[in-house]
């Protein structure tokens, strides 16, 4: 990227009118507006407590609970971060509003959603840009560089990862608060399948390495977490593989998923070099696979003291600033409409053809109106759960079954304490570093009250309502914790018990 580009948004007196639509998510992205000429004049959220949030860093805003009239004031641009699902649909609302779109992941649900928003957003004439933020951080920027010099060559194949385990926002919102009322799940992330949010896992190996995908399969797979709301169908809380093929006849791996090790690794394999993003990069150059192999510094060139410190290791910086630049001088962005057509498309696709046990799906190229004239009436998606029924009997005594929320999403975390102390201390004598363990016990020993007490009331609801869905997950969330042991009188003495044994053997 050239210096002057680069200088042009940040010398411009210009100023963007922003809206922020869904304050969840949404709050993230406050440091990046400030060093972008983007001004927040307005918000919107149905939580009262997101809205006061947003007040307190925002007293001059306006804000509204009604998009109707969020979308009525008079601002430039939309950054949505609204329910997945539904963002097709509430962009499709800003574009007719007159407002530029920056769409938190993924563009669209369904296929038909596409071919309506690609459509939209040609007859608006206005920027729309996905917030695709994993391609920027400091290794993958460093790489995209690297891989437009030729380094690597042309891809073979490439691995991507998002494996994040989110149990809790099953039950909560992205900031801790339980849905509400609380016997109700979250709106999409209590069942959307994880085939579908395919684009932090896909979208750095399509700008690194300038490909898109053109086919895709995938299987089905069972497994299941437990604590996970139980649908039919998989949700966020098992693995979706998939194995795409890109134009250049390269194969990806797109993993995605929330299981017992979060990783968001990328490993890269070109004609020429080979590369693995770990959080660091390394590098193997020479063109052979057992060549020198070595770590490299990277970081975001003339953008770093603007980034560093950004969400989402500087992506969030970077979708904000494509987005703004396309605003003001018409330069596109990495994610345009159609970037975000491509990265959006193989996790729908890929879904169908894990339900259909592993029939391969040609991803259409919606740029060309054959392509979405194939797909334009083809509707086909998840099921979705009545997320604000179903939990517990509908003439359940509301005031206990109320606190099922609150409840599960500390239960989740109080199981991790419990686990991690019981596992680790089971393997203490193997690790290099059993000093390690130590803060595990200490932990329990001083969650051991709310332990006691979340437990407990799980249990009240668990014998009150023994058959509903409610129960089961309780249940399953008890038992990863051995609750019985757990809250026998003599527990906590175990546990200094075996602390001190540790202490003694460190000397
Ligand atoms: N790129 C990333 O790193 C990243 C991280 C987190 C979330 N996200 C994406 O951002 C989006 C938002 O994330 P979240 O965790 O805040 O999601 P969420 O579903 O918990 O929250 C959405 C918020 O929008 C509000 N909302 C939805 N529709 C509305 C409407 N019509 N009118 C008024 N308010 C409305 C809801 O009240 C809620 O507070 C999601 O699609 C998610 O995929 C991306």
């Amino acid at each position: 990227m050239a210096r002057s580009r680069t200088k042009r948004v940040f010398d411009t007196d210009k100023r963007i009118r922003l809206g922020v639509w869904g304050l969840g998510r949404g709050m993230n992205f406050y440091d990046a507006c400030a060093k972008l000429h983007l001004d927040v004049v307005a918000g919107c959220d149905f939580n009262q407590h997101m809205r006061d949030n947003f007040q307190k860093v925002n007293p001059g805003a306006f804000v509204t609970d009604n998009a109707e009239e969020f979308l009525a004031r008079d601002f430039d641009a939309v950054l949505l971060a609204t329910f997945c699902p539904n963002h097709a649909d509430d962009a499709i609302q800003c574009l007719e509003a007159g407002k530029h779109v920056l769409s938190e992941v993924t563009a669209f649900h369904t296929m038909a959603e596409g071919v309506r928003l690609v459509e939209a957003v040609k007859k608006s004439g206005l920027v729309y840009n996905l917030a695709e933020n994993y391609p920027f951080t400091a290794p993958h920027v460093y790489l995209a560089r690297r891989w437009r010099e030729g380094l690597f060559g042309d891809l073979i194949y490439a691995e991507g990862e998002y494996v994040h385990e989110i149990r809790s926002l099953a039950y909560t919102y992205i900031d801790g608060m339980p849905v509400e009322p609380g016997d109700a799940l979250h709106s999409w992330r209590s069942w959307l399948s994880f085939h579908y949010y395919c684009t932090h896992s896909l979208g750095p190996i399509m700008h690194i390495t300038g490909t898109r995908p053109v086919r895709v399969v995938s299987l089905p797979s069972t497994g299941r977490l437990a604590g996970f709301p139980a649908f039919k169908t998989d949700g966020l809380g098992t693995v979706t593989p998939s194995l795409i093929t890109m134009d250049n006849g390269a194969l990806v791996k797109n993993l995605m998923g929330g299981t017992t090790n979060d990783t968001h690794l990328f490993r890269y394999w070109g004609n020429k070099g080979a590369a693995v993003v770990d959080g660091g990069l390394s590098l193997r150059l020479g063109g052979g696979g057992s060549c020198p192999m070595h770590r490299v510094k990277a970081d975001w060139g003339e953008f770093t003291p603007l980034v560093e410190g950004m969400g989402h290791g500087g992506g969030d910086f970077f979708v904000l600033y494509y987005f703004a630049r396309q605003i003001l001088f018409g330069d596109p962005a990495p994610f345009d409409i159609h970037g975000a057509a491509d990265v959006t498309l193989p996790g729908i696709l890929a879904r169908r053809s894990s339900l259909e046990n592993g029939r391969a799906y040609d991803v259409p190229d919606f740029r060309k109106k054959k392509d979405r004239d194939a797909w334009r009436d083809d509707h086909d998606a998840q099921p979705r759960p009545d997320v604000r029924h179903g939990l517990f009997p509908r003439r359940a005594d509301k005031t206990l079954t109320h606190q099922f929320n609150h409840t599960i999403s500390r239960l989740i975390y109080l199981m991790h304490d419990v686990r991690a102390y019981k596992d680790w201390f089971a393997v203490v004598d193997d690790m290099e570093d059993p000093a390690q363990a130590l803060p595990l016990a200490d932990r329990v020993i001083e969650v051991y009250p709310e332990i006691r007490e979340t437990a407990g009331t799980a249990l009240k609801l668990v014998e009150a309502y023994p058959k509903s869905h409610g129960a089961r997950l309780l249940r399953e969330l008890l038992d990863m914790m051995d609750a019985d042991t757990v809250l026998s009188d003599a527990f906590p003495a175990t546990v200094r018990k075996a602390r001190r044994r540790v202490k003694r053997r460190m000397g």
